[in-house]
């Protein structure tokens, strides 16, 4: 069989339409002896026919192992430089108290990014010393609560909070334990990186007025200054990246330690996964490796001390483990003109494209349409021996962007019933997920062991009328 020409070129034509790529799917997804994906020993059908679909499935092994990875990872190679490193799990990626409790136990610190977030940590029960709580607009109240609640690091990241954070911790008699939130003029996104003086957006302090904020903060008596901080983007594949903000974030550190200590750095998140085939994710121990050897040289080269390193990745630990399980509902042939070819008698080329559509879509996924994210499929329920086509997996929702997977080969067969898996939906889709067309944001159940269980339940339709004041008020 050949390639269908409408497949862009990175998607392989597959031996092989049921094959799981390890890279892609949660460490303990596999096919049974029947061909059916099973999750830690559970099959897509039993998790189908007890949860219903859509469904995320998270492997609960594969997060806990790979929060433990991280944190080995980080540790060991910080310590081989003569220093000490913490991961902070960035809870943003996708957070309810169980996984808080997982990643807390894997000896993680978490990162909140709003007063809602910050409230399921605490509702987990972990220590709120082990919190970091970053955001480019927290509320006041949101503050007051952060320091109330004894959250270990607050992350300033403007002027302005840096005495509304002051006064908070003065109110309640504590010192808060502060970072400063660079612009560092190094963006980096997948394979490219860029570079500016300024880079313009939202978040953190300009590089040139670092050192006067720094000095705001050490002046105040309620506030401990602990370090710098930089988040450079998301999905991330080459270290390049992180290479210069260290740099750039290591001259600053130089400078400001004359003022006083500095005895951490934070280089946030945005390690990445593969989504297809075609993505190569870098090892978290290479990572880790290149980002001590950095620090290391650099603070060589500067004459300082090599700091408390931490790091914030949420996609990379969450990611992986996660698949969204769908039913087949419609499926259709669109034949679609192939762009720049033309046949024998001129006319444009046309080729097939099979549109399957699920259950779901950009309300339990808009990475897609947010970003035009790729993804990839597998039939679920079966395997199959039929040659493969060339599918778009698209929700159900009234928009035509509305794409779970844009390019897909799976086996020709597919058929209206059966289960489809989405992998690597462990970050950012259950937390982006919206009620678009009144659709309820799908139930998580954690696998583990051959046990199924809810994490977060799904949101039914008496969820959705419970809000709207027209029923509630008795006004119908
Ligand atoms: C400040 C900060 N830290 C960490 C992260 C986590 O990034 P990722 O999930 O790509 O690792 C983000 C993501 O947006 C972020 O904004």
């Amino acid at each position: 069989m050949t390639a269908n020409p409408l497949a862009p070129a990175w998607l392989a034509h597959p031996e092989d339409a049921n094959e799981l790529v390890a890279a892609v799917w949660p460490a303990h997804a596999s096919r049974n002896a029947e061909g059916e994906l099973t999750v830690a020993g559970v099959t897509a059908s039993a998790l189908a026919a007890e949860f219903g679909t859509p469904l995320f499935v998270m492997d609960e092994a594969d997060v806990r192992d790979r929060a433990a990875g991280a944190r080995t990872a980080f540790e060991r190679e910080f310590a081989r430089v003569g220093s000490a490193a913490k991961v902070y799990y960035a809870g943003k990626a996708f957070l309810s108290t169980e996984v808080a409790r997982w990643v807390a136990e894997a000896g993680l610190h978490i990162d909140v990014a709003s007063g809602g977030e910050l409230a399921v940590a605490l509702a987990a029960g972990v220590d709120a010393a082990i919190l970091g709580f970053h955001g480019n607009n927290k509320s006041p109240a949101e503050i007051d609560r952060a320091v109330r609640e004894g959250v270990g690091v607050i992350v300033i990241d403007s002027a302005i909070e840096v005495e509304r954070v002051a006064e908070a911790a003065a109110r309640h008699g504590v010192v808060q334990r502060v970072r400063l939130r660079l612009n560092s003029g190094v963006h980096a996104h997948t394979h490219e990186y860029l570079a500016t003086a300024r880079e313009d957006q939202k978040f953190g302090i300009a590089m040139p007025d670092a050192a006067e904020v720094v000095a705001a903060i050490r002046a105040l008596p309620s506030l401990e200054f602990i370090g710098l901080h930089s988040h450079i983007g998301s999905q991330i594949f080459e270290p390049d990246g992180f290479v210069e903000a260290a740099r750039r974030l290591l001259g600053l550190q130089a400078e400001l330690l004359a003022g006083g200590p500095v005895p951490e750095l934070n280089l946030g998140g945005g390690f990445g996964i593969a989504y297809t085939s075609a993505d190569r994710a870098l090892p978290v121990a290479e990572i880790a490796a290149s980002l001590a050897d950095i620090v290391a040289s650099e603070c060589a080269r500067l004459g300082i001390p090599i700091p408390v390193v931490a790091v914030e990745p949420g996609r990379s630990i969450v990611g992986p483990s996660t698949l969204t399980l769908y039913e087949i509902g419609t499926i259709k042939d669109v034949l679609v003109e192939v762009a720049g070819e033309e046949g024998q008698d001129g006319a444009a080329r046309r080729a097939v494209r099979k549109y399957v559509s699920v259950d779901g879509g950009m309300s339990d996924n808009a990475r897609p349409a947010l970003y035009e994210a790729d993804y990839s499929a597998r039939i679920a329920s079966r395997a199959s021996a039929a040659d493969p086509a060339l599918v778009r997996v698209a929700g159900k929702h009234c928009e035509s962007g509305d794409i779970v997977v844009l390019a897909e080969y799976l086996p020709g067969d597919v058929a209206p019933g059966d289960l489809l898996a989405v992998p690597a939906t462990g970050a950012y889709c259950w937390s982006l997920a919206s009620n678009y067309n009144y659709l309820g944001r799908p139930p998580v159940v954690a696998v583990r062991d051959g046990m199924a269980r809810v994490i977060v339940r799904g949101e039914t339709e008496a969820d959705l009328l419970s809000r709207d004041a027209g029923i509630t008020n008795g006004k119908q």
